[in-house]
């Protein structure tokens, strides 16, 4: 979607001439600012009982007199916050989306100012309205007409909401494609397919690419990634996208996104019901290209690094056993308890990969535990660092993106239950605290790094009849590679 601002006086509103206007209505009065025509046509409404200043309350009028635009779709939101903001923007656009309309202008009615954001709500919100996956479904409606949004602005508000709709456009195209991969079936999106498309959006932007083959990863000693690799017939991948945006020598910020594309549990098998849904165990690695795409559109002055370790884990003749033990990148051994905690060995080996870069920061973004899920549900993403301002960062960038994480502890007691009698440690520990301790695992492998881990299990995607992936945490990291350029 091709998003822009329009400096415009709030009286000449109705003169504005667009398919479609939205009117988002903050708070629980009309805003005196609002002109003439419009005022009237939402008093009309809420005398009819069709509008209520109700949080996402939705009303559609047509041809109201004194307005040019043919559409007016009027929508309330809570408070003036952005994410207040946000979820107005979503159910106005959401009945807009369906109708001919190609084009839409956007007012903020209500606030002192519309700030940056504002702006980047209503476009990462229109972005999301009108995604639809239609790769493997050729009955999927037909995309949305709607194609250009226009934020009408008071003059002295259009700097920051240009910056703001900037930003929001880069997130928006990197969450879609992040939804994209994520949604596409494992028999679709393999480490090979991953790795092909990762190629795709690095030429595409201007990234430099190296792609690995199971013989290149042999050649590093990744014995525990290839350890979950080894049973399935799907070839991996360890994908690696530069993008360069200061000098050489200047320490790169680097993100590692775990890349299952089919989690099947392997030998300590899944049950069947909802294994459909590991398809989506490699939203992290989806997070990864989508963020590299939304920084490479930005260009902020750093270096940032992306790496994927993309494999299937699967049961068959050839696939680890539980109690085999495998030897990691690092060197230390690994007893495989349960087969099924499958991203922590694969996310161990390129933890280690990642420190011949000596980065500035690694954060890895991982559907890591189901202990997650459990923990938080689906509001936070689960963030794990023993580094508090790193922890501090990655928290604020997601306030600010409406993408958020919860900070989990990571004491050395959590520690304890790693230990094992036939390996340096074990892959999982007892239930309590599963998320916590898998985060433990993981940073058994940092010690040399800055490092901060993002559990995305629940996040990453939405089940029920609202079935697919959210493209979550692109927007969350996106702004905290933005803030480390300042
Ligand atoms: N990919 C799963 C985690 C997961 C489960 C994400 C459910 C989203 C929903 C991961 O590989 C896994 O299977 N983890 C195990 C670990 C356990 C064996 C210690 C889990 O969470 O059950
Ligand atoms: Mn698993
Ligand atoms: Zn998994």
């Amino acid at each position: 979607m091709d998003f822009r601002t329009l400096a415009i006086a709030a009286e000449a509103t109705s003169r504005q001439a667009t398919d479609a206007l939205l009117l988002v209505i903050v708070g629980d009065r009309l805003p005196a600012s609002l002109d003439a025509p419009l005022q009237q046509a939402v008093k009309d409404a809420v005398a009819l009982g069709d509008f209520a200043y109700k949080p996402a309350q939705v009303a559609y009028l047509r041809q109201v007199a004194g307005v040019k635009a043919a559409r007016v779709t009027v929508v309330a939101a809570k408070d003036g916050s952005a994410k207040a903001v946000r979820a107005a923007a979503l159910a106005g656009i959401g009945q807009i989306k369906g109708l001919g309309v190609k084009q839409v202008a956007v007012l903020i009615a209500g606030v002192d100012a519309v700030s940056a954001a504002h702006a980047e709500a209503v476009a990462s919100a229109a972005a999301e309205s009108v995604y639809t996956y239609r790769t493997t479904k050729p009955s999927a409606p037909a995309a949305s007409a709607l194609a250009k949004l226009t934020l009408l602005v008071a003059k002295a508000d259009q700097k920051a909401a240009d910056a703001g709709l900037a930003v929001g456009a880069a997130i928006a195209d990197g969450v879609d494609l992040a939804r994209e991969l994520a949604n596409r079936p494992g028999n679709h999106c393999t480490p090979t397919l991953l790795a092909s498309e990762a190629r795709k959006m690095s030429r595409a932007q201007g990234l430099k690419v190296e792609v690995l083959d199971r013989k290149q990863i042999e050649a590093l000693g990744m014995g525990s990634f290839l350890a979950v690799a080894q049973g399935s017939d799907e070839a991996p991948r360890f994908i690696v996208m530069h993008y360069h945006g200061a000098a050489k020598n200047v320490a790169p910020l680097v993100l590692v996104g775990k890349g299952i594309t089919f989690d099947s549990g392997g030998i300590s098998l899944k049950p069947g019901e909802g294994m459909d849904e590991m398809k989506f165990d490699m939203g992290g690695a989806a997070s990864v290209v989508g963020t590299m795409r939304a920084v490479a559109a930005l260009k902020p002055k750093l270096n940032l690094i992306g790496v994927i370790a993309a494999c299937e884990n699967m049961p068959s003749g050839r696939a680890l056993k539980p109690g085999d033990v495998v030897t990691s990148m690092s060197g230390q051994t690994i007893e495989v308890l349960n087969t099924d905690a499958e991203g922590r060995l694969i996310l161990c080996d390129a933890l280690t990969y990642v420190e011949r870069f000596k980065p500035a920061a690694v954060v890895d973004i991982a559907t890591l535990t189901g202990a997650c899920v459990v923990a938080l549900g689906a509001v936070h993403s689960g963030l794990f660092s023993p580094d508090d301002s790193l922890a501090a960062e990655l928290l604020t960038a997601g306030h600010n993106a409406l993408d958020t994480a919860w900070r989990m502890p990571t004491d050395d007691e959590y520690d304890e239950g790693l230990k094992s009698n036939f390996a340096d440690m074990a892959n999982i520990a007892g239930r309590a605290g599963g998320a916590v301790t898998a985060a433990m695992f993981l940073k058994r492998f940092t010690g040399k790094l800055r490092w901060a881990h993002l559990d995305i299990a629940a996040t990453a995607w939405k089940s029920g009849a609202a079935k697919g992936a959210t493209g979550r945490p692109v927007g969350l990291l996106t702004h905290w590679v933005l803030s480390q350029a300042a």
